[in-house]
């Protein structure tokens, strides 16, 4: 019927570290007037309890166990922390870690834990809690395969290596953060690697996800294009 009002989408877009995918998410998000989920946050929050406690990666019960009590919440920034850039606030039992979650450290130690099925299972079941109902941009790297098998886009980002190591080493070099550019290659290469060969919901392109490259794009244009292809996918 014409004048029905369309039925909210689940949007999951995955890909590796640095493709683009909060950027664009967060976008897509706000064009649709959508909820956007940071599933990567999550990662984040635990690893960063986990360090701050000193509990062993390799101790994969100790840190399941540290999942389970913990609690997280995504929430939209204010408008003047959006003008900023701000994508989600994570709030780690009820602190806010939104910024200490970015360091290069807290990525390492949450592509760690993330390799261990009892702590995905917590997680996953909080991702798909928070997006139930649709009208959700949920971005990760098993969000098309684990999260939301049935959403109905899938995208997964791809950019360089080489162009992604160069982003996110922008984004430390404006926080101040001195690290090499060498360092950040080497830090998203290997995360990259544990991420795409771990047992466990490895990071692979859904079979019915639409791959966008966008290397040479900027975050506008692919948030547009992604746009597109949801109003397509519409009924
Ligand atoms: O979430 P993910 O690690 O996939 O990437 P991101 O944090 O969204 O993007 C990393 C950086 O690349 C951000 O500073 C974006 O503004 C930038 N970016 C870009 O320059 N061009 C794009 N097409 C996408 C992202
Ligand atoms: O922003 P960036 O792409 O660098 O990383 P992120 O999305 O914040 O995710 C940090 C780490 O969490 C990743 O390297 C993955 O190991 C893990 N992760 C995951 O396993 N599954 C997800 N759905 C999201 C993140």
């Amino acid at each position: 019927m014409k004048n029905q009002p369309k039925s909210p989408l689940t949007i999951a877009i995955d890909g590796p570290a640095g493709s683009g995918k909060s950027t664009v998410a967060r976008r897509v998000a706000a064009m649709l007037n959508y909820l956007y989920l940071d599933s990567g946050a999550m990662y984040r929050a635990v690893a960063l309890k986990a360090l701050q406690r000193n509990i062993s990666l390799e101790d994969e019960a100790a840190v399941e166990a540290l999942t389970r009590e913990t609690h997280i919440e995504l929430k939209a920034p204010t408008p003047d922390q959006a003008t900023a850039g701000l994508k989600n606030r994570v709030f780690l039992d009820g602190r806010e870690v939104t910024l200490e979650i970015r360091s290069s450290a807290v990525a390492q130690a949450a592509s760690r834990l993330a390799t261990i099925a009892g702590v995905r299972q917590v997680l996953v079941a909080e991702q798909q809690r928070a997006g139930q109902g649709g009208g959700v941009v949920m971005e990760g790297r098993d969000i098309g395969t684990v999260v939301f098998p049935n959403a109905e886009l899938k995208i997964f980002l791809e950019a360089s290596p080489a162009v992604r190591a160069e982003r996110r080493w922008m984004e430390h070099q404006e926080k101040g953060e001195l690290l090499t550019i060498e360092e950040v290659f080497a830090e998203v290469r290997a995360r990259d690697k544990r991420d795409r060969e771990r047992k466990v919901s490895p990071l692979v392109r859904a079979a019915d996800a639409v791959l966008v490259d966008n290397t040479a794009m900027d975050a506008e244009e692919t948030a547009r294009l992604i746009v597109f292809l949801a109003h397509q996918r519409q009924k």
